[in-house]
């Protein structure tokens, strides 16, 4: 009752303000938090990272890692924060972010909005122990090797994360996506995985991608991915498409989330699946707002799911609610474990 009249209240706000207050109001104590969602169902293990439940924030709610205590305490099995980039930025001028209401959808553009990742790595090391905790890896837009940020904010930041994603796939830093060509990324990854080996404890990466790439282009991904010795793929961040939409913002610039990015999205993940023929793990992200739409993506290949856009409509208890639907899908379809049921339905998205 108390988050549907905040919801209702933000939802008069211009969607940057309401979102600051969001986090405000979680560090205040002020959301109710279900703690640890967890059974034997839902817990699995992606990656080797152990998650009490396979539904995850998606980066970019908390990207200066500001809210890290309550979201530990939300219902996710697992936290994104970032993307975290080496020198702090200011992003984009404002407005940058847009409701898409009629759509169940928003547009950003941020473009790597952060405090830097010092600032980030101090908050980081004192966060709550026990939540499986991730960082989002970006580029400063001015560097002069954008390949070398990823490396850099990974060897800053990886002693206070569980894993870490190399995020090439933000359409809001121009050409930021080119680093996803097989040359580019080859060399990027080798950077990056040159430090995570000079960590005292090599945490599992991740690379995630734009929904965006034709079948030779996710080929050509599949390849380097198997190659490079990364742990797995988040597919997909935000599109450019802004195909069937109907909302007055629909013509911003910028990154389209949620409800109409969920059939694309889970194409390219079904797709990832395929060719990687279940070696990589897989977390599928991209328009997941019910319990019906994170369990198509595990049957579509995913290990884990995330979401972002889906809870400024729903609020954060919707974390905690797909959890449980989950739970409930499984159970009703004879699977003991969310990795019994990955990839069991991959066929109806090719
Ligand atoms: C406001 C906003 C900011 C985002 N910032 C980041 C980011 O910094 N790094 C990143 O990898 N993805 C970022 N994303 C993309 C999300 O993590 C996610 O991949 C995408 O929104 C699709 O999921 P959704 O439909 O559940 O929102 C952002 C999304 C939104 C809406």
């Amino acid at each position: 009752m108390l988050e549907r009249m905040g919801m209702a209240l933000m939802r008069r706000m211009d969607p940057e303000t309401a979102h600051g207050l969001a986090l405000k109001a979680l560090t205040m104590g002020l959301a109710p938090l279900p703690g640890v969602v967890t059974s034997d169902r839902l817990r699995t293990t992606v990656a080797g990272l152990n998650l009490p439940n396979p539904v995850g924030l998606a980066a970019g709610f908390d990207k200066n890692a500001t809210a890290l205590a309550p979201l530990s305490r939300a219902g996710f099995g697992f936290i994104e924060v970032g993307a975290a980039t080496p020198r702090p930025q200011p992003g984009n001028p404002k407005p940058r972010l847009f409701r898409l209401t009629e759509d169940r959808a928003a547009i950003n553009r941020f473009g790597f909005n952060n405090d830097g990742m010092e600032a980030i790595a101090t908050r980081l090391a004192t966060r709550p122990k026990g939540a499986v905790v991730g960082l989002n890896l970006g580029a400063n837009k001015d560097s002069a090797d954008r390949s070398a940020d990823f490396a850099r904010v990974l060897t800053c930041c990886g002693a206070h994360v569980d894993f870490a994603t190399v995020n090439v796939s933000s359409p809001n830093t121009e050409n930021l996506r080119d680093l996803q060509g097989k040359a580019a990324l080859e060399a990027l990854l080798a950077g990056v995985m040159e430090a995570r080996a000079g960590l005292a404890v090599p945490i599992p990466v991740f690379l995630k991608i734009a929904p965006d790439l034709d079948p030779s282009e996710i080929k050509d991904i599949a390849e380097v991915a198997l190659g490079s010795g990364l742990s797995g793929i988040i597919a997909t961040n935000t599109t450019k498409s802004r195909a069937g939409l109907r909302s007055a913002h629909k013509g911003e610039m910028g990154g389209l989330s949620g409800e109409p990015l969920f059939e694309m999205s889970t194409r390219v993940l079904a797709r990832l699946s395929h060719l990687t023929e279940g070696k990589l793990p897989l977390i599928g992200v991209g328009g997941v707002g019910s319990a019906e739409q994170a369990y198509a993506k595990i049957r579509a290949g995913a290990s884990a799911v995330q979401l972002y856009t889906a809870l400024v409509y729903g609020g954060l208890s919707l974390a905690a609610q797909i959890a449980h639907g989950l739970e409930t899908l499984l159970a009703r379809d004879g699977f003991e474990t969310v990795a019994d049921a990955v990839g069991t339905g991959r066929s109806d998205w090719l």
